[in-house]
C-alpha cells in the first residue's frame, strides 16, 4: 500500500514571520494517515527544519545543483541540503524547465547528486497546453521519463516521487478533471514498469495543478493518485491544512 503524500511547494513565497505561522497551521492540523512535506525557498529551510523536528512533516528543497561543489556561484548542493536536515528536494518543476532551461539530462544528474546524498528526489512531469491539444501528453510525459527509467536502479527508485503537473493546470485555477488526472498517472504507473513490477507497485504520484480543498479529496481518491504537489493554496495555512485532511 502507498501511503499518500501531500507537498506545499512554497515557491519564491515567503518571509521567518510567514514561514513560522504557515508551520504552525500544519502542525496544528497534521492527519494522522498521511505524510506531509514542505518546500519552502532555500533561506528558511533550516528554519522550517528546526520547527518542524521531532514531528512527522519533512521538509525539502525546491532544486539542487548538478554539481557536486566549487566553483559554481549562486549553487546549493545537495551535500548542503542533507546538511541542513533537508529529506527531499523538487527536481524539473515545469517552472525550472520553462524560465532556467532545465532539461531531462540535467534532471538526471540532479536526481543523481539527491541519490548520493540520501535526499528524496520529487521528479516533475507534465505537458503544455498545446501538447494536450495534440494529443500528445503520453509521449511528452513518457519522454521526461525516460532517461530516469533507462539510468536508475531499483534501489534508486525508493528514493524517488513522481509529481505529475500538467503545465496547463499550474497556477491558473483550471484542474485536471480526476478523470484526467486518473488515466495519466495510471500511465505514468505503466510506464513504470519498464524498471519493474515492484517499482511500478510503488512509486509515489502525486498530482499537481491548481489543487484546492474543495478538489482534493476527488482527485486524491482515485487509484493511482497518491497526494497532492501544491502550489498557491499551499500559502494559506487553513486552505493547506483542509488539502491535507481531504
Ligand atoms: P499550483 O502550483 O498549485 O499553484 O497550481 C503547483 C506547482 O507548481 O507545484
Amino acid at each position: 500500500m502507498r501511503r499518500q503524500l501531500v507537498a506545499g511547494n512554497w515557491k519564491m513565497n515567503a518571509s521567518s514571520e510567514m514561514t513560522g505561522s504557515l508551520l504552525t497551521g500544519v502542525l496544528e492540523n497534521l492527519p494522522a494517515d498521511r505524510d506531509i512535506a514542505v518546500f519552502p525557498p532555500f533561506p528558511y529551510i533550516t528554519q522550517a527544519v528546526a520547527e518542524t523536528a521531532g514531528t512527522p512533516v519533512m521538509v525539502g528543497a525546491q532544486n539542487v545543483a548538478a554539481e557536486e561543489s566549487g566553483a559554481f556561484t549562486g549553487e546549493v548542493s545537495a551535500a548542503m541540503l542533507a546538511d541542513i536536515g533537508c529529506s527531499m528536494a523538487l527536481v524539473g518543476h515545469s517552472e525550472r524547465r520553462a524560465l532556467y532551461g532545465e532539461r531531462d539530462y540535467d534532471v538526471l544528474v540532479k536526481v543523481r547528486q539527491l541519490m548520493a546524498n540520501g535526499i528524496t528526489a520529487v521528479v516533475c512531469v507534465g505537458e503544455t497546453i498545446e501538447q494536450r491539444k495534440a494529443v500528445r501528453e503520453e509521449s511528452v510525459v513518457s519522454e521526461q521519463l525516460s532517461l530516469l527509467i533507462a539510468e536508475l536502479s531499483n534501489a534508486d527508485w525508493e528514493k524517488i516521487i513522481i509529481a505529475y503537473e500538467p503545465v496547463w493546470a499550474i497556477g491558473t485555477g483550471e484542474t485536471a478533471t480526476p478523470e484526467q488526472a486518473q488515466a495519466m498517472h495510471a500511465f505514468i504507473r505503466s510506464e513504470l514498469k519498464k524498471v519493474s513490477d515492484t517499482v511500478a507497485e510503488k512509486t509515489r504520484i502525486l498530482y499537481g495543478g491548481s489543487v484546492k480543498a474543495a478538489s482534493a479529496a476527488e482527485l486524491f481518491s482515485q487509484p493511482d493518485i497518491d497526494g497532492g504537489l501544491v502550489g498557491g493554496a499551499s500559502l494559506d495555512a487553513a486552505e493547506f491544512t483542509a488539502i491535507c485532511r481531504a
